[in-house]
């Protein structure tokens, strides 16, 4: 696990290589082409790694989960035009029945991406994803949980992981909530929710939950922030702050832009990423510790837990400090 020292890939924010991939990407036939590929590759090799892309779509469109939106869906949201642009390759971004199918798989075969030469099951890659973010979070937060609340939750495999790793840790019962902005992820959630195990899949922006003050020991965020406006993660800061008990714990968990591996990437393989993630720009660039410490965080630290992936974990004041 070495870091180059650059802060970012060559290939995000102002360089000329960045703008040179921001052209190819804004030529709409040839965006399209990359799309079309992108997708064809990425299910291509899930399958060949024994996930079950295009079957578990069938399964999805066989049930009656279409059902479950009128009760998940909160009908006086407002998407931000952020949020209302392509991503992953989905002309309606996360908000469509097509997205939320396929992110369970999608999410497996982001973790085989992580260690390609190791030969990993996608079960063990997803396993050691999740447990290398849980041993940072452990370490820093040994503390039980009363409330843990995962935002940008998807389709709940960060909720349901990190929920089973803190509650292992523990005898009295943790109360988690799920919150995204797709209600069609969260249907997939719920109906993945077999044990009723989260007390709360809840359908809001992140940046404006509607959930009471000071209520939460940890909040999460896996994997969200490269989606965001660098303006937008900061008004989710701002709120997790709000949401925090005194003294509970941030925990972020994303990629790395000082990861090696991602400032190398191929061409090929940095320009569909930009292709899909329309805020790499703004991510790569974007100094989330020092916008946290400014926010009122304190206790910051930034630990790399794989060869991608980076950790950050901060603190709200305790009462005592106040
Ligand atoms: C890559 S997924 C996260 C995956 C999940 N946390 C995991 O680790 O498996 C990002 C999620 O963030 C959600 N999201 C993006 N912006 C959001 C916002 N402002 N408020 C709530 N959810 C948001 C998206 O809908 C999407 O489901």
């Amino acid at each position: 696990m070495t870091a180059t020292g650059t802060h970012k890939p060559a290939w995000a924010g102002d360089d000329f290589l960045s703008k040179v991939v921001n052209l190819l990407i804004q030529t709409k036939p040839l965006y399209a082409l990359m799309k079309r590929q992108a997708r064809q590759v990425l299910i291509k090799t899930a399958e060949k790694n024994g996930i079950p892309w295009r079957q578990s779509c069938v399964e999805f469109e066989a049930s009656d989960i279409k059902a479950l939106l009128p009760a998940i869906e909160n009908a006086t949201i407002t998407y931000p035009a952020y949020y209302q642009v392509p991503f992953h390759a989905y002309d309606a971004g996360n908000l469509c029945w097509q997205a939320a199918f396929e992110a369970e798989s999608a999410t497996y075969s982001m973790a085989l991406r992580v260690w390609p030469h190791e030969g990993l099951t996608w079960q063990a890659a997803q396993a050691r994803l999740r447990s290398t973010f849980h041993e940072v979070l452990g370490a820093y937060r040994p503390e039980p949980v009363t409330q843990l609340l995962d935002m940008g939750c998807s389709v709940g495999i960060s909720t349901f992981t990190t929920h089973r790793f803190l509650q292992q840790r523990q005898t009295a019962p943790i109360a988690t909530t799920g919150l995204d902005l797709s209600p069609y992820m969260l249907a997939v959630a719920q109906m993945r929710d077999t044990q009723n195990e989260i007390a709360q899949w809840r359908h809001a922006l992140a940046e404006d939950t509607g959930l009471p003050a000071a209520t939460y020991d940890v909040i999460m965020l896996q994997f969200v922030t490269h989606e965001l406006p660098r303006v937008a993660a900061r008004a989710i800061f701002q709120e997790v702050l709000r949401l925090l008990t005194p003294g509970g714990t941030l925990a972020i968990a994303d990629n790395n832009p000082k990861s090696e591996v991602i400032q190398k990437l191929p061409p090929v393989l940095f320009t569909l990423m930009k292709s899909t993630e329309p805020w790499s720009d703004d991510y790569y660039t974007f100094n989330i510790e020092a916008a946290l410490a400014e926010i009122g965080f304190q206790r910051i630290v930034t630990q790399e837990t794989d060869p991608r992936h980076r950790a950050i974990l901060a603190q709200k004041p305790p009462a005592d400090s106040e």
